[in-house]
Parts: C-alpha cells; sequence; structure tokens
C-alpha cells in the first residue's frame, strides 16, 4: 500500500486544516474562476491567509455545465499548502528536496491504474461535448488569453536516445477537442522537453509522443515546475520525496509511463514538422505573451479516474501559485549549489525576489559575518550563472538583512555598499523568461552587488528588543490596533559597541541619569574638536 496522498487525498488533507475554500454557487470557468482567486494575491491578503479554491458546480462561457469540479491555488497559493502537499514542515521543505535529490526511487509499474479507470479514444474524442471538451480548463487571464489552457501540467516526454522520461510544466491552450497546442521554452535553462523535440527532428522523427498529465499526487506535481539537471528522470525523484516508489503505468497509445494515481492523461503526438500559432495568455513573467508558434499535439487518447478533479494553476503577476510553487523548489537547489558544490559555508540563504519580478531576475543572498571577501564574489558569480536565465540582479547582504523586506535591502544598499567598490557588471545574458526576447543578438547584463557589512556599525536605533516586547504587552491591553511586527523592529547591536555604553544605557532607563554625568566629567578634555569621537577605557 502507497503512503503518499493523491490530489484528492491532499485536497481532504487541505480541508482538514482549514485550508480549501469550497465554492458550491455556479462559477463561469471562462470569466469568474480565475478573477476570484486573483484577489487573494491583489486585494491585500497576507500570504498565510489564502487559501485554495474547490469550484464545484462550473459552467463555460456559453452556459455548459461541467460533472467535474475544478481547484486553482490547491498545490500552492501560499508556502503552507505547499508544505501540506511536502508532508513536512515549512522548515523542513530544503532539507526534504536535498535527500530526494540525493536518493532516487524508482518508479513501481503497475498494471491496474486509477488514472485509467476511464478511456476515451477514437470517436470520444471528437465533436462537440467529447475528448478535451469534457474538461472544465478554465481561462487564466480573461480578456487577454485566447484560449481554454492547462497550467497544472506535468507534461512527459522521453529522451529518443537514453529512454529517460522529462516531466515539466508547460502550458498547453485547446485548440479542438483532440488537439493543443503545448508551448516549451526553447531558451537556455528553459524545458526539457523542448530538448528531447530536438533530438526527434535530429533523427528525422515527425513526431514525439507525449503524455500532460494533470492533477498529480502533489511529490510528484512538484516535479514539474523543478529545475533538475537534464537528463535526471523526476518520477525517481519524486520517490524520493516519498520515501516509497510512486506507482506508475503504461499510457494506452503513447511509448510512455505515467504515474497511476493521476487524475487525468491527455495522451498525443506532438508534431515535430509544423508548428501553430498559440497564446496571448498571461504569463508567469507578469506581462503577457503575446501570440506565437508552438507545438500541436494530436490527442490519441483522454483516460481519468472516476470521478476527477481538475488542477489549473493561477499563475501570471506574481505573487501568484506558479510564484510560490517555484520559489519554494528552487530557493534550496540554488543554497545547495552554492555551499556544497561551491563550497561557500559563509551563504546561509538564498531568496529570489517574488513580487512582480517573478524570482528569476533578483536573487538576494546572505553572508555570514567573517566570510571572506574572495567567497562573498565567487557566491554573487555562482549565484549569477548557476542557471542561465536566472539571477539578473544578484546582492548579498548580512545576516541581519530581512530579505523579504526590500526597505532593509535598500538599507543595506544605501549604508553598506560603495558602488565605485562593491558592484560589477558584465554583459553576455540572454534575455532570458521575460516580455522581451533576444532579436538579432541582443543581449542583457549581469548586476552584482556586494551590500553585506565591510565592517562593525553602531547599533540600530530602535529601542531594544526587552523594551519593544514590553511596550507592545501594554500597547496590546490599551486595545490599540493590532500590530504587525516587521523586522527590524527592535535595535541590535552590529558589532561597534562597548560594555561600558550598554551600562550608561541600564543606568539612564533606571533614572540614574546623573551618575552618567559624574562619569563623564572626570573625562572631560581641552583643546579637542566638538565631534571628536571618545571611546571609553
Ligand atoms: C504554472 C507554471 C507554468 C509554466 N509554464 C511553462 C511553459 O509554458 N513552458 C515552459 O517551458 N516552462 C513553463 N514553466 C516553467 C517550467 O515548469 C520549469 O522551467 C521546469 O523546470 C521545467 O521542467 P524541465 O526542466 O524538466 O523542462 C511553468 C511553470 C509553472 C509553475
Amino acid at each position: 500500500m502507497r503512503r503518499y496522498r493523491d490530489f484528492q487525498q491532499h485536497l481532504d488533507e487541505l480541508k482538514a486544516r482549514g485550508l480549501l475554500q469550497i465554492v458550491d454557487r455556479p462559477i463561469d470557468k471562462d470569466s469568474e474562476m480565475h478573477p476570484l482567486v486573483r484577489w487573494q494575491f491583489v486585494g491585500g491578503i497576507p500570504e498565510a491567509e489564502r487559501k485554495a479554491f474547490l469550484f464545484t458546480n462550473v459552467h463555460d462561457g456559453r452556459g455548459r455545465k461541467f460533472d467535474m469540479p475544478v481547484a486553482v491555488g490547491a498545490m500552492a497559493a501560499n508556502r503552507e499548502i505547499y508544505s501540506v502537499g511536502m508532508d513536512t514542515a515549512l522548515e523542513n521543505i530544503a532539507a526534504k528536496w536535498d535527500a530526494a535529490i540525493a536518493n532516487p526511487i524508482p518508479p513501481r509499474m503497475v498494471t491496474d491504474a486509477l488514472c485509467q479507470e476511464v478511456v476515451l479514444t477514437g470517436d470520444a474524442l471528437h465533436g462537440e461535448g467529447n475528448g478535451l471538451d469534457r474538461l472544465p480548463i478554465p481561462i487564466s487571464t480573461p480578456g487577454f488569453d485566447s484560449a481554454p489552457t492547462l497550467t497544472a501540467t506535468n507534461v512527459i516526454t522521453k529522451d529518443p536516445e537514453t529512454g529517460v522520461q522529462n516531466m515539466g510544466t508547460y502550458r498547453a491552450a485547446l485548440k479542438a477537442t483532440d488537439r493543443l497546442v503545448v508551448r516549451m521554452a526553447t531558451r537556455a535553462g528553459g524545458a526539457g522537453g523542448y530538448q528531447h523535440y530536438l533530438k526527434h527532428q535530429k533523427r528525422g522523427d515527425k513526431e514525439m509522443p507525449c503524455a500532460i498529465v494533470l492533477g498529480c499526487p502533489p511529490y510528484v506535481a512538484f516535479m514539474g515546475p523543478q529545475k533538475l539537471p537534464i537528463g535526471v528522470d523526476e518520477l525517481t525523484v519524486a520517490g524520493g520525496l516519498a520515501g516509497e516508489p510512486i506507482n506508475a503505468v503504461k499510457a494506452k497509445t503513447v511509448d510512455l509511463i505515467v504515474p497511476a494515481e493521476a487524475e487525468i492523461v491527455i495522451e498525443g503526438i506532438i508534431d515535430t514538422e509544423y508548428v501553430e500559432p498559440e497564446a496571448p495568455f498571461g504569463e508567469s513573467h507578469g506581462h503577457v505573451a503575446l501570440e506565437e508558434y508552438n507545438m500541436p499535439m494530436r490527442i490519441t487518447a483522454i483516460t481519468y479516474r472516476k470521478h476527477p478533479v481538475i488542477a489549473s494553476y493561477i499563475s501570471q503577476v506574481t505573487p501568484s501559485e506558479s510564484s510560490v510553487i517555484k520559489r519554494v523548489a528552487y530557493e534550496p537547489v540554488f543554497l545547495h549549489h552554492l555551499r556544497e558544490e561551491l563550497g561557500i559555508k559563509g551563504v546561509t540563504r538564498v531568496s529570489l525576489h517574488e513580487p512582480l519580478t517573478s524570482l528569476l531576475r533578483v536573487a538576494i543572498i546572505v553572508i555570514a559575518k567573517g566570510t571572506s571577501k574572495d567567497d562573498i564574489w565567487k557566491a554573487l558569480h555562482g549565484t549569477a550563472f548557476y542557471r542561465a536565465d536566472s539571477g539578473k540582479i544578484c546582492i548579498a547582504v548580512s545576516e541581519d538583512i530581512d530579505t523579504e523586506n526590500m526597505d532593509a535591502v535598500f538599507w543595506a544598499m544605501s549604508y553598506r555598499m560603495n558602488p565605485t567598490t562593491d558592484i560589477k557588471i558584465v554583459g553576455g545574458r540572454g534575455m532570458g523568461h521575460g516580455p522581451v526576447r533576444e532579436r538579432d543578438g541582443e543581449e542583457d547584463g549581469t548586476l552584482m552587488m556586494d551590500a553585506t557589512m565591510k565592517a562593525d556599525l553602531p547599533p540600530l536605533a530602535l529601542p531594544k528588543r526587552e523594551y519593544m516586547e514590553h511596550a507592545k504587552t501594554i500597547w496590546e491591553e490599551l486595545g490599540l490596533p493590532h500590530l504587525t511586527p516587521r523586522p527590524p523592529w527592535h535595535g541590535y547591536s552590529l558589532g561597534d559597541w562597548l560594555p561600558q555604553w550598554d551600562d550608561a544605557a541600564l543606568r539612564a532607563v533606571k533614572g540614574l541619569y546623573e551618575e552618567n554625568g559624574r562619569i563623564s566629567e572626570t573625562q572631560r578634555a581641552k583643546g579637542l574638536k566638538p565631534e571628536t569621537k571618545f571611546r571609553p577605557e
């Protein structure tokens, strides 16, 4: 018996923990569903209060009703939901990723699979209400998108030379009841599936088998957006996460293996000769991707469990489900690269900036006190060039900086960074994932900045922690408005501070300022310019 949860068991777990918002009223999947969920990302709701949404009464823009419910935000509307999928506490997620990547477990092949309880082939794929038309696939960005689009996908393809499968989360636009267009990024650092497509083309194959899986067990779903080295079979790493083999089954009409407990599997053949216009579609870099040629896929079968739930990711402008699911996966991999592969132990955290910039542009690395200048610059370069499409702007800060607070990062840049010595700019970067693509060799650059403390500084000028905490209890006794403390909210030493000044401060709060006055009187000096520094013995 497997111990890992499938997608519906994951939804049950979210419900039990109060993380699932069930919507039973009729909802139009084409114009209402994503805008409704979007409000929790743009409506000033704190991340911790975001929920997964389950829509049970779904119709389309023509009023046609569907019997399948749709879940949006169910994998990563926030980090807590992601941690439920990872079946571990938030603080253990990084270690769990590290262990799974180091200890992959191959899948277990089964013949009787949940995801093949219903099999549609032949005529059941063609004509109104059949094939893809049976599935309530939402429109993500109503007003801009040209099609309902699969978003919560694990797209499976196979390397025709090595036989190793790849699984990536790629969007696919509905074009007909039996045709999709899949978009696999062709840029360096883009889609693993595109490398398979190129190999098929090189061999002269006109077709590439493909299976698009919707609603995987969370451990498998999380493999889609994760960046793993090319050639690693993600199902084995999913097994590493689960601590047991993931059940897998042969697809019905293509030579691929798919996770057995998926909700839905769309099997088909990608044309490696012809391309077809796809998009506009609201992209995760925060702009609308305009029409472009992508890969048409002819559907050969749709298989699903008896009462499936459709999964859809909310992406586009960040923060979004797409950025949460990527961030929680990418940050540990970056940190592992810097600490374990490059051996720079002075790096204690990597934070990929999320709101509006979508993770790939700005990376902030946190550096422990005492780390050499050499190591800081190695770490900045390691961050900038680890992935071809990440780390355009890399900033090193000291450990007291809250990397979630850009005011604090600007503070570090303002007082701890000298633009003439602490910045490096280098060229030779592709335009990466964004609204502007490379045109005629156009290239972007990389900005690296050391905004760590280079020497001790005087304390941060806020009352010490114990005074702030005591004042907070008074604040609450007085029934004043609810506080949400944001670091830095209390003063602390930044190295340049003496015990004598602690003693003086303690006397001052005890009302004994005159004693301090008596001490300073003995320290008077003659003939010095005002503002000359004094340090007590
Ligand atoms: C919601 C969502 C949508 C995505 N859409 C695409 C896409 O359409 N094409 C693409 O190449 N990558 C897309 N990505 C990013 C890839 O999933 C990511 O780069 C992943 O590492 C690809 O896996 P691979 O390296 O095995 O190809 C998307 C990610 C998310 C979370």
